[in-house]
């Protein structure tokens, strides 16, 4: 059998696609390897700003020497930058013998053997964007035994005017109810205590359905027995309903993190970026939750330097940071991507201004966060220990708001839940001490 190693980008969609496809390719009798020996080496590749794409890009030409020699390793592209690109990495490199548009990720498996074995290329690109061929796998072979993602639907409807995701992940539709709780099941069953349910737009789960909501599905999945913790993401301003604000606070399950991301301060930008609301919208969205939350973590996503953003737009956005003050924002610098239709709008910012912009809201930001995580010294919270931080001494784990927690103690304690009193704070994380 073969030996494979997986190289994953992007966002949790992909990394949810990768799991599934290393627990397929491993129940198959595969083996993951490291890259100088594996022979197929399997790219999911983001291709939601033109610096996530590049990175792929980057990698691919380094296969080549192996390649002449051995015809070894063979490269598969899937992910959403194989929808958007995989045939012309493919035209560029010979090693690329696979490339998988996110729909078909349910033929990939026996697609890497079939090249692997016959030496063909082959192309399954998602020409069809309702078709739809998933793989009967839960994602159960992951980084953290104790986490792990369940994707609630597929696609997105929304066409924001600079996204590629509607392009590369088609169109909108819900999994079913049972199948997303069986999936669930069978995680907590194998030792996941919290999952993520993730989708575009949470918010429109179970549209296509008959009298189902995200809400419901919420309320069903908080009562699998054994799981501890329930995240969700990402929720979209207008879409966002009072009954999941309900949920939230009826199930001690389902955590209070929402991402409600704003991407503008100006609503003239909101509308060119076919943003269906304006800031006052947003602001009433916010009152909801914060009024039925108060432990709520709010975070958002921000883009400055949007095509016509003139520097009193980009104040507003400023002033939106000052307003809502989000315990983190995902903050980019637009990037034109081919085909959507903001990449062919006059009036694109010159690179310096968006950087500029970029530093400032960063700026701004990193103050806010900084005072929020202030504020919450000497509280205590329950947190999951994800095991050592990536820098010094300390574990790190997380709250049920989604705070980084930092402390000391045994890495035995990781996968198990701790209490943790704060002692001090920055902008990204909290310290704390166990007790
Ligand atoms: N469905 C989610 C997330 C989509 S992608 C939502 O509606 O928010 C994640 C984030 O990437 C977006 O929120 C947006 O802030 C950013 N993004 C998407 N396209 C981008 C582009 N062309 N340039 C810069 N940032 C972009
Ligand atoms: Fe992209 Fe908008 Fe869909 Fe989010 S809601 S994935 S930003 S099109
Ligand atoms: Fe995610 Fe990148 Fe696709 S952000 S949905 S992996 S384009």
């Amino acid at each position: 059998m073969f030996g494979f190693t997986m190289k994953v980008y992007g966002c949790q969609m992909n990394q949810y696609d990768a799991d599934k496809v290393r627990t397929a390719l491993i129940a198959r009798g595969a083996r993951e390897t490291a890259e100088e020996e594996a022979d197929a080496i399997i790219f999911v590749g983001c291709s939601i700003r033109d610096k996530a794409e590049h990175k792929v890009w980057s990698e691919l030409g380094y296969y080549g020497t192996r390649w002449a020699q051995e015809r070894r390793p063979i490269v598969a592209v899937t992910g959403c930058i194989a929808q958007n690109v995989g045939a012309d990495m493919a035209g560029r490199y010979p090693w690329v013998r696979v490339v998988s548009g996110p729909r078909h990720i349910g033929f990939l498996p026996e697609a890497i053997e079939a090249a692997l074995l016959t030496g063909k290329r082959i192309m399954n690109l998602d020409s069809d964007p309702r078709e739809l061929h998933e793989l009967a796998f839960a994602p159960l072979v992951r980084q953290y035994p104790w986490k792990a993602s369940v994707m609630i639907s597929h696609g997105c409807d929304n066409f924001c005017t600079y996204c590629i995701v509607p392009y590369v992940r088609g169109r909108f539709a819900s999994r079913r109810p049972e199948e997303i709780i069986k999936e669930v099941s069978q995680l907590v069953q194998s030792g996941v205590k919290e999952i993520s349910l993730l989708g575009q737009n949470v918010d429109t789960y179970g549209k296509d359905l008959h009298g189902y909501s995200f809400a419901k599905l919420l309320c069903d999945v908080a009562q699998i027995e054994g799981l501890k913790r329930l995240r969700f993401m990402t929720s979209y301003p207008t879409d966002f309903t009072q009954d999941v604000v309900d949920a939230i606070a009826s199930h001690h399950v389902i955590c209070p993190a929402i991402n409600l991301p704003i991407q503008a301060g100006s609503d003239r930008i909101l509308k060119a970026m076919n943003r269906r609301y304006t800031v006052e919208e947003y602001a009433s969205v916010v009152k909801i939750i914060r009024d039925h939350l108060p432990e709520v973590g709010l975070t958002s996503d921000l883009i400055v330097g949007f095509p016509g953003e003139t520097e009193e737009d980009f104040e507003m956005s400023l002033q939106a940071l000052q307003r809502f003050r989000f315990d983190l924002v995902h903050t980019a610098a637009y990037s034109p991507r081919q085909g959507t239709p903001a990449a062919k709008m006059k009036e694109q910012v010159p690179e310096q201004v968006k950087n500029r912009r970029l530093n400032e809201v960063n700026d701004l930001q990193t103050r806010i966060a900084r005072d929020i995580n202030e504020k919450l010294v000497g509280h205590r919270y329950e947190v999951l220990v994800d095991g050592k931080a990536l820098k010094g001494n300390l574990l790190q784990g997380r709250n049920q708001a989604d705070k980084v927690i930092l402390f000391e103690g045994p890495v035995e304690l990781k996968g198990s839940f701790v209490t943790v009193e704060i002692v001090s704070a920055d902008s990204w994380s909290l310290k704390g001490k166990l007790v």
